[in-house]
């Protein structure tokens, strides 16, 4: 049982991350090493993960960035702000590592998100937040709290869903999942109200983007989902098994870059409905988009917001767009070219990336792409990262990796594990990084997390924001896992 005072949690918290830096964080192996090191390696995973988050509203200049709500389809960041520490006590209580609570107001009012979802009902309710003193003060308790937890819950090897450590693991997951959420909100607020920290340094190359071009990739057979005793931490409908066989395609060698996405643009993209589906073009009309949302159009041209820097436009990053701003690409560019293109689905993205071998965030020394926050905290050129003929095949099992995690898709039915074959819906508010294939088979979205955008892949497309509330068939971690924002 866990004090909620967390007395003998007592010492410099900041310090215990020394031989992990926070922008070379490693998820926790689950089947791997004894107890006691174990304990020690996720106490400093949390320590790291804790201290991120909030470097990461160090960006904000004042206070009062806090109550803005830039993102209508979020909360302003004071929700965030709370969420993150009040998600790890009632997790605990529901999991009954223990019954006290620190603030039960708070542990209330920062529980629920906003449904990004609803962006025509959008939840004005008024919330009486509390000041940004108060939040942080609670934070600091929840730290001491958690600490003393993970310093004294019962630990055996492997961890498994029964552990108590899996509840920790998912607060920290939990966590540099919404160290991407809020690094978007916060590229959405005003300028002045935010400051470039070193932490936080964007890739200083730009320049011309390369041809992008189609290359062929073979079909095979794909495996989805993994078993119930992974070694790496999973949300619950990561799990089953799935296979299907993909087809012969064509892929993009890049992700589609700022370059390749400026004639849509130009050509009227934004502004011809039959490039749209339904749902898109109601996307459009209510966000009056006439591009991408992070290009500034200035007189002298386009610009470029990161998350506290305006500059000039990189036309060779990826672009980042929402999925129907993705489709939409994808049905002009099939018209101006006379071939299927289309997003890749989540099993041609899979066999893309398995096709290359390409080690886990667990084995890799230093990231083979622009994941993990291990490079920069922004996008890169799209050929930075080679991998065969292709660039930037890439995934991560973890979140963390500030706008840079590629492909990722959503649903909002409750499917049990192993009906992967869902139509995906998804969140207007996410962006995305994308490629495209060619292919004449009908374009099908596989999806099976909300948070897949943590771990990898779907659809060709790379999310820069969170998703939502996805059931579980398992009651247990139904209850563990309700917790969204
Ligand atoms: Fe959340």
């Amino acid at each position: 049982m866990v004090s909620a005072t967390g007395k003998s949690a007592r010492r410099d918290p900041y310090r215990v991350y020394r031989i992990m830096e926070l922008r070379n964080t490693r998820t926790t192996v689950l089947n791997q090493g004894d107890p006691v090191a174990k304990r020690e390696e996720i106490r400093q995973y949390f320590h790291a993960t804790y201290t991120l988050d909030e470097q990461l509203y160090d960006t904000l200049a004042e206070d009062r960035a806090f109550y803005l709500r830039v993102e209508p389809l979020r909360h302003p960041l004071i929700f965030y702000l709370g969420h993150t520490a009040a998600f790890y006590i009632n997790k605990l209580i529901v999991a009954k590592l223990t019954t006290d609570r620190i603030n039960p107001r708070y542990e209330s009012m920062f529980a629920v998100g906003v449904d990004e979802m609803s962006w025509d009902d959008l939840n004005e309710a008024h919330y009486d937040w509390p000041t940004v003193a108060e939040v942080k003060a609670y934070r600091r308790t929840v730290r001491d709290v958690v600490d003393a937890a993970i310093r004294t819950l019962p630990l055996t090897m492997p961890i498994g869903w029964e552990s108590p450590f899996w509840v920790i693991l998912m607060g920290i997951e939990h966590q540099r999942i919404h160290i991407e959420t809020s690094s978007v909100i916060i590229r959405r607020m005003p300028i002045d109200l935010v400051r470039q920290l070193p932490l936080w340094e964007i890739c200083p190359d730009a320049g011309a983007a390369p041809q992008n071009e189609l290359l062929p990739v073979p079909g095979g057979r794909v495996v989805l989902g993994k078993p119930r005793d992974h070694r790496l931490y999973g949300w619950d409908n990561e799990y089953g098994h799935q296979e299907y066989d993909v087809w012969d395609m064509a892929a993009s060698r890049c992700l589609v870059s700022n370059q390749e996405y400026l004639p849509f643009v130009e050509d009227g993209g934004y502004q011809r409905q039959e490039l749209w589906t339904t749902e898109g073009w109601n996307w459009v009309e209510y966000s009056q988009a006439r591009h991408p949302l992070f290009w500034i159009d200035t007189p002298d041209g386009y610009r470029f917001r990161t998350m506290a820097r305006e500059i000039d436009m990189p036309w060779n990053w990826p672009v980042e767009v929402n999925y129907l701003e993705a489709k939409a690409f994808c049905n002009w560019l099939a018209l101006r070219t006379g071939q299927p293109i289309r997003l890749p689905t989540e099993a041609e993205w899979y066999h893309l990336h398995d096709l290359h071998q390409i080690p886990d965030q667990p084995d890799w020394p230093r990231a083979p792409g622009n994941v993990n926050l291990e490079h920069w905290a922004s996008s890169c050129p799209v050929d930075r990262f080679r991998f065969g003929d292709f660039c930037d095949i890439i995934r991560s099992r973890r979140s963390g990796e500030t706008i840079r995690i590629r492909f990722g898709a959503y649903d909002q039915n409750n499917k049990p594990y192993n009906d992967f074959q869902y139509d995906v819906v998804v969140p207007y508010s996410i962006q995305y990084r994308f490629c495209v294939v060619c292919a004449s088979s009908g374009e099908r979205l596989y999806c099976r997390s909300k948070y897949s955008h943590i771990r990898s892949a779907m659809a060709g497309i790379s999310p820069l924001l969170g998703g939502y509330k996805v059931s579980s068939r398992s009651k247990r971690m139904k209850l563990i896992m309700s917790g969204r924002g």
